[in-house]
């Protein structure tokens, strides 16, 4: 995945795409108007819901009056949900100008009246976990009459109260919270949205996860995909086998996440209706690990001369002809479905190397012993399926990276597969859900992929059914993850950088085409990286509110960087 090639030419082509709207905002000779490139909005959903209208009347929320009434079924989980929004409107009230003294909305024909409570109306006992089927649809209702949010599940009701708490908005003259008499009804078009963040690369202090999900909660994301570990360290502390993070971590001590720290962040997580996929890439990715596991590896050999081949003192994937080894991945991953409550883990499968492989020769006696000889793509399926088929054992569901797809490894029909490279991505979620595959796209939404401008728009172009394909292998897409890798990144530039970019692939990810009035229809999916594919939308609307997206993350504590050009937040203050 962090394959620097790969990514280079995709940021050149990406850069060609998009270096037009990248400059609209550069200087032109005559000069730009003053003012901001892009007004926000004011109130406007970000991801956009599926239906809503808005009238121009409007309540005023009071917060010292306001409160979240429970209709229908109440938990932990709701009540501590309701202090969070509850928090978020009271800052935003904070910043009520002194116009608020003289109750300048009394005079005006818009005001309807107070909104002083929520009518919370769950129709099915809380569930405890968020989990891949969960239901997040949601109604909500704002009148002068009275005002509900309903939904059949507690995750609907989280998103509900975030787009809720997104329309409360102060008055233009800062006197008043105000929010607009308005009708909801919201579905997401996929289950799985995600992040993934590296903590191999560089490690991610545990307050920076929980600042990740704050705003991951903010865009409706709802899978926090931990690339836990890689070849450069392994921050992730086993009881059973200290000795991986011992040795492999960058400390010992301060760059590790322990039993403590991965279960804070899990229940932070579910919190806010977000799940928690580890990732344990093998075979390869794992010079890591080889620190604390003694013969996990396959030792390479080198010289020239094959009578003379020794061990020439470094490390390829792990060792796939060792008994011993799938002995130590039973029992890591055994411990692994114990710490984390989510039923998929992501096993990897990426990039892996066949030289050293070919280099050791008790790998080619191996592979001569068991009818493989040459058909190292057959002991990487040799390797994979055993794995799998341990992790079934332990109930463990598996997604993994396309090579192993792409290398014809027999998985089970509930394996999902996540693409990434960009080059033949459409092709490749065609052939994949071709043969009956669940796909997870992130080929175009990798935000180590820099280009000029706020470069969110390329990200915004990317729909993951573009594809050639019949409607049943359309279904079969379950979502996408955008995708944070470590190189260049850690606690400093983290935030920056992921937001508000990532909120381009949350609204992609959430918000079905009919969410959007303008839509234009084309035989041919055009590559994904085109601007034409900006066409279906209304690019301004978007734009204006994700202006405004950005300054709601910005008030909420995100490091958000501007996404349009010039501006500056509406009551931004210091
Ligand atoms: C409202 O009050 C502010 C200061 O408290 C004052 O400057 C302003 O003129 C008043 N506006 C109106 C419309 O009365
Ligand atoms: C090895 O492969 C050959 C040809 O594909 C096959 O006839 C033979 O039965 C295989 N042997 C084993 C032990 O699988
Ligand atoms: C396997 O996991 C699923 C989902 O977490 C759960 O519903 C089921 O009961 C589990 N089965 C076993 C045998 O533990
Ligand atoms: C993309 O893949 C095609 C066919 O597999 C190949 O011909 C082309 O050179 C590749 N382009 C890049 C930029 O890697």
């Amino acid at each position: 995945m962090g394959v620097v090639g790969v990514v280079f030419q995709a940021s050149l082509l990406l850069f060609a795409a998009y270096s037009s709207l990248a400059d609209s905002w550069r200087y032109d000779g005559i000069g730009v108007a003053p003012g901001p490139t892009v007004i926000p909005t004011r109130g406007g959903v970000w991801p956009k819901p599926l239906k809503r209208t808005e009238e121009d009347g409007y309540l005023v929320v009071r917060p010292s009056a306001f409160k979240f009434n429970v209709n229908g079924h109440d938990c932990d989980l709701l009540q501590s949900t309701f202090s969070r929004y509850y928090g978020v409107m009271l800052s935003a009230n904070r910043r009520r100008t002194r116009m608020s003294r003289n109750k300048s909305w009394r005079k005006d024909a818009n005001f309807l009246g107070y909104l002083d409570s929520l009518n919370v109306e769950l129709s099915t006992p809380c569930e405890f976990m968020p989990h891949a089927a969960m239901e997040e649809s949601y109604d909500l209702h704002i009148a002068k009459d009275g005002s509900w949010l309903s939904s059949k599940s507690v995750w609907g009701i989280l998103r509900g109260l975030e787009t809720f708490v997104q329309t409360v908005v102060l008055s233009p003259d800062g006197a008043a919270l105000t929010v607009k008499v308005s009708e909801t009804q919201d579905s997401p078009r996929y289950k799985h949205r995600g992040l993934l963040l590296d903590t191999s690369r560089h490690y991610l202090p545990v307050r920076s996860i929980l600042r990740t999900l704050d705003a991951m909660e903010a865009s409706k994301l709802n899978v926090f995909h931990w690339h836990i570990v890689d070849d450069q360290s392994f921050p992730y502390q086993s009881a059973a086998f200290p000795e991986l993070s011992n040795k492999g971590a960058y400390h010992p001590t301060t760059h590790i996440y322990s039993r403590e720290n991965i279960r804070k962040i899990i229940e932070h997580a579910r919190l806010r209706g977000i799940r928690v996929i580890p990732e344990f890439d093998t075979p390869g990715h794992t010079r890591s690990w080889g620190l604390g596991i003694e013969g996990l590896l396959t030792p390479c050999y080198g010289g020239s001369n094959p009578r003379d081949l020794t061990p020439d003192g470094s490390y390829g994937p792990i060792d796939p002809s060792k008994p011993e080894n799938y002995q130590f991945l039973m029992k890591f991953f055994e411990e692994v479905k114990q710490l984390f409550p989510e039923q998929y883990v992501h096993l990897g499968g990426d990039e892996v190397s066949f030289e050293c492989w070919k280099s050791n020769p008790d790998i080619n006696d191996f592979m001569a012993n068991n009818n493989l000889t040459g058909d190292y793509a057959g002991l990487e399926e040799y390797y994979i399926q055993k794995l799998v088929d341990m992790v079934k054992t332990l109930n463990i569901s598996d997604i993994v990276w396309q090579e192993v797809f792409d290398n014809g490894v027999r998985v089970p029909p509930d394996t999902v597969v996540q693409v990434w490279i960009p080059n033949g991505s459409q092709n490749e979620m065609s052939q994949i859900t071709a043969k009956g595959y669940r796909v997870l796209l992130s080929s175009c939404w990798y935000l180590d992929a820099l280009s000029s401008g706020g470069d969110w728009k390329k990200y915004y172009a990317c729909d993951p059914e573009n594809f050639p394909g019949t409607p049943e292998q359309k279904e079969l897409v379950m979502g996408g993850e955008a995708c944070m890798w470590g190189e260049v990144v850690d606690w400093t530039n983290l935030e920056s950088r992921v937001w508000p970019r990532a909120c381009a692939a949350a609204e992609k990810l959430w918000s079905s085409p009919a969410a959007f009035s303008k839509k234009t229809s084309r035989s041919h999916p055009l590559p994904w990286y085109r601007s034409s594919n900006l066409d279906n939308y209304d690019m301004d609307e978007v734009s204006a509110r994700l202006e405004e997206h950005r300054c709601r993350l910005v008030q909420r504590g995100i490091q958000a960087q501007p996404p349009n050009g010039a501006g500056f937040c509406p009551g931004e203050r210091w």
